[in-house]
C-alpha cells in the first residue's frame, strides 16, 4: 500500500471509529446515572444519599465560616471581642455529630455492599477473562465460548468469575453491576443482572496498556427464550464451506499461523490466545469495539490490523487483496 492509499484508509478509519464511538455514546449517554439492575441501583442510591450528606456538610460548614467572617470581622473603633478558652458542650457536639455521620455512612455502605455483592455461587454462570485488549466469555454450564459480546437472560442474577490472562483489567458495566478487577492468578467474583432485555455497554476501567481505551464489550440481555436460542446457535460447530471463495478462505486460515491463536469449532483450530471465531459474524463489534463488525471493516482489519487498532496482538500478515477477499468471505459465513 503506498502512502497516499494508507492516508486514505486512515481517514476512512477515523470516520469509522467516530461512528463506533457515537454508537456507544448514544447507547449510554450517562450510564452511571441510569442503573438498570438491583445491584446497580443499590450503588446508585448510596452515591445519591452520600452526595446529599456531603453537600449538606459543605453548606453548613462553609455557611458558618462565612457567617463568622462577617459577624466577627474587625471594625473601626471596636474593642477586641471577649476571648473564650474551651467549651465542653461545643466539643462534645462537634465530636458526636461527625461520629454519627460516619456510623450512618458505614451502615448505608454495608447495606449497599450486601445488595450489590452477595457471596459467590459455587459454580459461576459465566467465566470472563480479560486479555490485552479484549474479553473472553465462557459459559461453563453449556460450554459456549465467545468474545466481547456477553449474552445474559434478563431478570435474574448471574454469577461471574473474573480472570485475567495477562495484566490487571477491570470489568465494568455501569448500568448493571459494580466494578471489579481481573487479577492474574486470583479469580474475582461479581453478580450481574439486567431488569429488562436491552444492550448495555461494558468497558475496561483499569489502564492495561496501549489499547486500554478500546477494550469495550456489549452485554446483550435477552428474554430467557432468546437467550436459550442464542446458546444453542453458539454451540453449533461452524459450517465448513466445500467450494468457492469461502473454502479458499478457510484453507488460508488453516495454512497460516491464524490457528496458533484462534479457535473455530468444527475445524482444526482450537487455540485460545485470541478470540474464538466460531460465530464471529454474529457479533456486532470488531476489535473489542474499535469499529462495528461490518464486511468493509473486516476487510480493513484483515488488510492491516495494526492500522485499525495500533498495538493489537494480531500481526499484519500482508495478505494479498485476493486473500483478504477469500478470508473475509469465509469469516462472513461464521454466523
Ligand atoms: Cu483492560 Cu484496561
Amino acid at each position: 500500500m503506498n502512502s497516499k492509499d494508507s492516508l486514505r484508509v486512515s481517514r476512512h478509519l477515523i470516520d469509522e471509529r467516530d461512528a463506533a464511538a457515537a454508537t456507544f455514546a448514544r447507547m449510554n449517554s450517562l450510564p452511571v446515572l441510569d442503573p438498570q439492575s438491583p445491584e446497580a441501583r443499590a450503588i446508585f442510591h448510596l452515591a445519591i444519599v452520600s452526595g446529599i450528606i456531603f453537600t449538606l456538610i459543605f453548606i453548613i460548614v462553609a455557611g458558618m465560616i462565612v457567617y463568622a467572617l462577617m459577624r466577627y470581622r474587625w471594625r473601626e473603633g471596636e474593642a477586641e471581642p471577649r476571648q473564650l478558652a474551651g467549651n465542653k458542650a461545643v466539643e462534645i457536639v462537634w465530636t458526636a455529630i461527625p461520629c454519627l455521620i460516619v456510623v450512618v455512612l458505614f451502615l448505608l455502605t454495608w447495606q449497599s455492599m450486601n445488595a450489590s455483592d452477595p457471596p459467590a455461587a459455587a459454580t459461576p454462570d459465566i467465566v470472563i477473562t480479560g486479555h490485552q485488549w479484549w474479553w473472553e466469555a465462557r459459559y461453563p454450564k453449556s460450554g459456549v465460548i465467545t468474545a466481547n459480546e456477553i449474552h445474559i437472560p434478563a431478570g435474574r442474577p448471574l454469577s461471574i468469575r473474573l480472570e485475567s490472562a495477562d495484566v490487571l483489567h477491570e470489568f465494568w458495566v455501569a448500568q448493571l453491576t459494580r466494578k471489579m478487577a481481573t487479577v492474574p492468578d486470583h479469580p474475582n467474583h461479581i453478580w450481574i443482572q439486567a431488569d429488562a432485555p436491552a444492550t448495555y455497554l461494558g468497558v475496561c476501567s483499569e489502564f492495561c496498556g496501549t489499547q486500554h481505551a478500546w477494550m469495550h464489550f456489549l452485554v446483550v440481555a435477552e428474554t430467557p427464550e432468546q437467550f436459550a436460542a442464542w446458546e444453542k446457535a453458539q454451540l453449533a460447530p461452524a459450517k465448513i464451506p466445500d467450494s468457492g471463495s469461502a473454502a479458499q478462505g478457510l484453507a488460508i486460515f488453516q495454512e497460516h499461523s491464524c490457528i496458533n491463536c484462534h479457535a473455530i469449532n468444527g475445524t482444526a483450530a482450537e487455540a485460545r490466545v485470541g478470540p474464538d471465531l466460531t460465530h464471529f459474524a454474529s457479533r456486532r463489534i470488531l476489535g473489542a469495539g474499535v469499529v462495528d463488525n461490518t464486511p468493509a471493516n473486516l476487510r480493513r482489519w484483515l488488510t492491516d490490523p495494526q492500522l485499525v487498532k495500533p498495538g493489537v496482538k494480531m500481526p499484519d500478515y500482508k495478505f494479498s487483496e485476493a486473500q483478504v477477499t477469500q478470508l473475509a468471505d469465509y469469516f462472513e459465513t461464521l454466523q
